[in-house]
């Protein structure tokens, strides 16, 4: 599949290894899974990062971060990885991918400080560099950097923006094969070396300026997470008249225009992408005189769809005061660790100021920045999660938490509630089990005899 990892004596291996180094500036989870590719495809790739702590673990072959195949890729490619806390070693690099993070400010615009603190510490040096911006950014970020080369009178560094799509959990898959690669430039010859940088894994190349790419990056995260809050609020309604979103999800998504991924409704989306990307989306629309009504839309169902375990509870429990509820995942999705803006932290903290006795189980987080200002137990595992709680939420769509299921783990519970804000349990196999069971958006089902069971709406 990749030309360049062959140890055949190619000529594309011999090209690629003369080839001046790459620098990645940012060693989080989109830095380091372009240093690993960038190594995969042959080329020597020296990782900076400001955190001198997280470089001194990552010389260690210590991978800060729960990626699935991202330790191993780095493991393998070390010979051609320099982890560095040092500006100046980008100097002879040929390329400079910046995957620093944007996160949103009070006002609701991009935070560009580490963007701009990366530009200021480029080295002054002969040789050509081109600035490869992989961060998500506010349309017109491109045509500032330019501008800001310019009165740094680094007239050799080019520019390209080649935003990234990585879904975090499937990453390194992600990376190897690109459905498409966007590479905005003004049309100088920088852009056809990031193009043929990438050439070898594939995907259609999509060229255009700067501008048009930033907003491909903004636009479709802006989508995705507003086919999210859409299929959300179908949920709602299917609770209402007793219809089952799953069912109408498969059947809608079969339509080749609509297409059958996100459209799995649940308690909303989180993680360091949507929330900000809508947000920056909607922020810079406005900053432009235009109100993006949608999208204001999009972040106000996906709020109120994480405060609908609250009332599922109080419906069935009443009040939650003293009760113990087992919350049963803290990452913002499966297969990794990122608490960012992960709907279970909302739901802790609503749970603990109801007065409800929270004790949560993550299969890979123990503790989290977000945790410190919620007074909750963290379980070691499942069943201690369980023991005795008067309800259980699924948070998060961990494939452990299909145990559940088992009629062992219900027994102990003080009572075998569980609010499935994942829509992860067969439904049928819950009621089984002696499950009562709540979904979003689905029938929920109840035992009938031994071995079978009938839908009953809320
Ligand atoms: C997303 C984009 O998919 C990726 O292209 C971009 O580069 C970064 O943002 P990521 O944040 O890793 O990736 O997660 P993703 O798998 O897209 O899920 C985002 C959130 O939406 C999660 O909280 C997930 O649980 C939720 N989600 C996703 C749903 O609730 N329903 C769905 O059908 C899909």
């Amino acid at each position: 599949m990749n030309p360049y990892s062959s140890t055949s004596a190619d000529q594309g291996v011999n090209v690629v290894a003369q080839a001046r180094p790459v620098a990645v500036i940012g060693a989080g989870f989109v830095g380091l899974v372009t240093t690993a590719v960038l190594a995969h495809l042959g080329r020597r790739v020296r990782c900076l990062d400001i955190d001198e702590g997280r470089i001194a673990r990552l010389q260690m072959g210590d991978v800060p971060l729960h990626e699935p195949g991202l330790a191993k890729m780095l493991r393998e490619e070390a010979d051609r990885i320099t982890y560095t806390t040092s500006p100046t070693d980008v100097g002879g690099c040929e390329l400079a991918f910046v995957c620093v993070d944007t996160p949103p400010m009070r006002s609701g615009d991009a935070d560009l400080s580490r963007v701009e603190r990366a530009v200021s510490a480029l080295p002054v040096g002969n040789a050509p560099l081109t600035l490869v911006m992989k961060s998500t950014v506010p349309v017109g970020t491109g045509a500032r950097i330019v501008q800001m080369l310019r009165r740094r009178g680094l007239r050799g560094v080019g520019y390209v923006s080649n935003p990234e799509f990585l879904r975090e959990g499937s990453a390194v898959a992600d990376a190897l094969a690109p459905h498409r690669v966007v590479i905005g430039s003004d049309g100088d010859d920088a852009s056809d070396r990031v193009a043929a940088l990438w050439r070898p894994l594939g995907g259609v190349e999509v060229r255009c300026d700067i501008a048009s790419a930033e907003m491909i990056k903004l636009a479709s995260n802006g989508f995705l997470a507003t086919k999210i809050s859409f299929i959300n609020e179908i949920a709602n309604v299917c609770d209402a008249v007793g219809a089952d979103v799953e069912v109408v999800a498969r059947g809608m998504g079969l339509d080749p225009r609509i297409g059958l991924s996100f459209l799995h409704a649940g308690i909303g989306f989180g993680g360091s992408c949507f929330p900000k990307d809508v947000v920056a989306l909607k922020q810079l629309a406005g900053n432009s005189g235009y109100h993006f009504q949608l999208l204001a839309s999009v972040l106000e169902v996906n709020e109120l769809q994480k405060r609908r375990v609250i009332s599922i509870l109080e419906d069935r429990l009443g009040s939650l005061d003293g009760l113990r509820i087992a919350l049963l995942g803290l990452a913002f999705k499966r297969d990794t660790d990122d608490t960012r803006e992960s709907a279970s932290l909302v739901l802790a903290e609503r749970l603990v100021s109801k007065g409800a006795r929270v004790v949560a189980f993550d299969p890979v987080v123990s503790e989290s920045p977000g945790l410190g200002r919620v007074s909750i137990k963290i379980a070691e595992t499942l069943g201690e999660a369980l023991d005795g709680a008067d309800a259980a939420v699924i948070a998060t769509d961990w494939p452990e938490f299909v145990q559940l299921s088992d009629a062992s783990m219900a027994r102990r519970m003080a009572r075998p509630l569980v609010v499935d804000g994942r829509n992860l349990l067969d439904p049928v196999v819950a009621a089984e089990a002696g499950i009562e069971w709540v979904g979003i958006g689905r029938p929920s089902m109840i035992p009938v005899t031994n071995s079978s069971v009938v839908a009953r709406g809320r």
